[in-house]
């Protein structure tokens, strides 16, 4: 699910590939790019789920203007993933309401 080549942009230049974890389960991705490019190449779409209803979100403006891709990156809630980078050993958690993980017995 990435662009390889594009009409006018020709090929992206890529950082080298490195590894982070998303949810613990080790991923690759290029360096320097956004940590949502790199979870979108891999298949994932949900970043995190609403406070109120459950609902699940993921990358709506990808400009870094809406909190739908937030996610806990290296144990800290709430970072843009669409314009945070990738670096390496990165530690990528879905997101439940606003600031944490899912807790014991929930859905
Ligand atoms: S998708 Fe809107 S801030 Fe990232």
């Amino acid at each position: 699910m990435r662009i390889e080549e594009h009409p006018i942009l020709g090929a992206p230049q890529r950082g080298r590939l490195i590894t982070f974890t998303y949810n613990g389960k080790p991923m690759e991705g290029y360096e320097g790019e956004p940590i949502a490019s790199a979870l979108r190449a891999a298949g994932v779409m949900v970043h995190r789920y609403s406070k109120k209803e459950n609902k699940p979100r993921g990358i709506f403006c990808a400009i870094g203007r809406c909190t739908d891709c937030v996610m806990i990156v290296d144990g800290k809630p709430n970072i843009r993933t669409c314009v945070t980078p990738l670096t390496e050993g990165m530690n990528v958690e879905t997101q439940y309401g606003i600031s944490g993980k899912r807790k014991e017995g929930s859905a």
